[in-house]
């Protein structure tokens, strides 16, 4: 079993000591700093701010990816590209030319993700599947934490895990993914687990220890 990557989702960081978090975080083993940017509008809400993305990026060598939940996210691929994200998430259900917006991507030299809310079809983004790096399956539906996970989400993951040998994609998930649901889902084959409050911030124990842990199963 290839280690899995641990992506602590920012927006559930303690605000008031951000900086040290990141460095704790880093420390314990993180591997991607996921950072969501909302607009209110495709999702109901605002989550990190600009001013975040950059005190994160400048404050940490480890990678740090952009989960896009606005419209029209190909309008703002450059400034994230341009400010250090490493990998570029965007909701394709949101995007008249999702092919475009990944060709746009990987042509300033990032790495490429759709994340899909839990009521898109893999039928609806077969296209775009030989040519992403990374897919995001929703487990929420998008822009809050503390949720609830959508069990009808995982035959769309077991989907994705067949389809994924033909492809070059690795797959992550993202929403009330608890300590329980890594052990599962890695041991099927996904990759990446956006982290929050259901498995990594607010509880009783380290980050160091939970990450340790997280990172010993299946090995
Ligand atoms: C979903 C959230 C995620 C995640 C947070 O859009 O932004 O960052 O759900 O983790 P949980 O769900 O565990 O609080
Ligand atoms: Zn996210």
């Amino acid at each position: 079993m290839s280690d899995i990557l641990i992506c602590p989702s920012m927006m559930c960081a303690n605000f008031a000591n951000l900086e040290n978090e990141i460095h704790q975080l880093a420390h314990a083993g993180s591997d991607i700093f996921h950072i969501d940017i909302m607009d209110g509008e495709f999702v109901p809400n605002f989550g990190m701010g600009i001013q975040d993305f950059e005190l994160i990026r400048k404050s940490t060598n480890r990678l740090v990816d952009v989960h896009l939940m606005i419209k029209n996210p190909s309008n703002y691929v450059e400034k994230f590209a341009d400010m250090g994200a490493d990998i570029i998430y965007f909701h394709p259900e949101t995007d008249l030319h999702p092919t475009k917006t990944i060709d746009k991507i990987k042509g300033l030299g990032k790495q490429a993700g759709i994340a899909i809310n839990p009521g898109t079809s893999i039928d609806s983004i077969l296209e775009l599947l030989p040519l992403v790096d990374f897919i995001m399956v929703m487990t929420v539906n998008p822009g809050f934490s503390g949720q609830k996970y959508l069990d009808f989400v995982d035959n769309k993951i077991n989907r994705l895990l067949d389809l994924k040998a033909d492809y070059e994609f690795e797959i992550l998930v993202d929403g009330a993914i608890s300590s329980e649901r890594i052990q599962s889902l890695s041991a099927l084959g996904v990759k990446g687990f956006v982290l929050g409050t259901s498995a990594l911030f607010g509880r009783d124990k380290s980050y160091s220890e939970l990450i340790t842990e997280f990172k010993a199963y299946n090995k």
